[in-house]
């Protein structure tokens, strides 16, 4: 059997929530401004889940407009990798849960993987390689959250920041000789940083209870500060070892996406590497930091526009919750 040398990109998809929550709204919820907002973070807006809406439904879009993108059908997925720390449950897994939404007949094994914002990332490494060494041949990556579930909204430190959605990738083989896939990834973690942003009693170690649940245990916290000094610094660590291993510069880029965490994080990245602005993909301010989901949907929205074009060398960085970090470099 002849293995694929390279795997890429072969579609990405959406979905995205329709509910809008604005930082007007927010005003009314918290003591917070309009201008806090958007000064300190870039966000004007992000989208939430509605009432009865599941973080697998909007996985399962993304899966759906990928394929689509990809030329393929459902039938050609044999791997779904869910990229997410907010799944539906815990059990089942959430990509059982997209299977169901997409209505999979066939067995095509699903199962979720937990990098937080640097998840789609981690994601892109596994699936690439589960493609090079022939194991799957079109796996669906999907970076899906459903974090307004998990936030505060008494809490003005993290409820203005985080926004839900979905955008899934299709890695298949590259045709021999092709100079375009995915030209190389890179993932690191730093443990020593998990107490950073956390979701305390949302797992085995402190399981919820009364006093728990009374001292919202079950929502996300985070130390911003701390996260955004790791963030600055680890962006410029991990882009560097991505485009070493694809032997570039960032000169060679020509479109950076960014986790969409913060504004001044992004600003803090384009300064580090040099590249003119117009080269890096935003759109936090209508999102708001979708965790795993704001790469793909990103790529998706530039796909979509045809801002990215056929040949373009694409940077993709993230980091996270864990601490975890990671980048990828794609020709298109
Ligand atoms: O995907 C990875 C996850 N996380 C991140 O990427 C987050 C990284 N961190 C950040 O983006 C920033 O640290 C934040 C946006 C979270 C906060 O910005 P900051 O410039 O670091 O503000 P701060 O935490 O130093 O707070 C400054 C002030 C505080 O008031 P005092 O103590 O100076 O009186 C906060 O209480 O701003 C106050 N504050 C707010 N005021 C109005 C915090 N949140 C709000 C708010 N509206 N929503």
């Amino acid at each position: 059997m002849n293995l694929p040398t390279r795997s890429g990109i072969l579609g990405v998809g959406t979905g995205i929530p329709e509910t809008i929550l604005s930082n007007a709204d927010l005003e009314k919820m918290v003591e917070t401004s309009d201008e806090w907002i958007t000064s300190r973070t870039g966000v004007r807006e992000r989208r939430i889940l509605a009432e009865g809406e599941t973080n697998a439904q909007f996985g399962a879009e993304a899966v759906r407009n990928a394929v689509k993108n990809a030329g393929l059908t459902l039938d050609d997925i044999d791997l779904i990798i869910s990229c997410t720390f907010t799944p539906d449950y815990t059990a089942p897994n959430a990509a059982c849960m997209v299977h169901s939404n997409l209505g999979l007949k066939q067995q095509a094994p699903a199962f979720d993987l937990n990098g937080a914002c640097s998840g789609f990332v981690y994601g892109l490494q596994v699936a690439d390689s589960l493609v090079r060494t022939g194991v799957y041949r079109n796996i669906a990556v999907i970076g899906m959250e459903a974090i307004t579930r998990g936030v505060d909204f008494t809490d003005r430190n993290t409820c203005v920041l985080f926004g839900d959605g979905a955008g899934a990738a299709i890695v298949g083989a590259m045709p021999e000789g092709s100079n375009r896939g995915i030209l190389s990834t890179f993932c690191g973690a730093d443990g020593q940083g998990h107490d950073l942003i956390t979701l305390p009693a949302s797992g085995s170690a402190e399981p919820i209870n009364e006093e728990r649940l009374r001292d919202k245990m079950h929502c996300l916290r985070m130390n911003g500060r701390e996260v955004f000094k790791f963030a600055v610094r680890i962006l410029g660590t991990a882009m560097d070892e991505a485009m070493k291993r694809a032997d570039m510069t960032i000169d060679d880029i020509d479109l950076l996406i960014p986790h969409q965490a913060n504004i001044r994080i992004m600003d803090a990245a384009v300064d580090r590497f040099g590249i003119p602005r117009d080269r890096v993909v935003c759109n936090v301010e209508r999102f708001g930091n979708t965790s795993a989901a704001s790469i793909p949907l990103a790529l998706g929205e530039i796909v979509e526009s045809g801002r990215l074009k056929e040949g373009m060398t694409v940077g993709l960085v993230a980091f996270g919750a864990g601490l975890t970090y990671a980048a990828s470099i794609v020709r298109w």
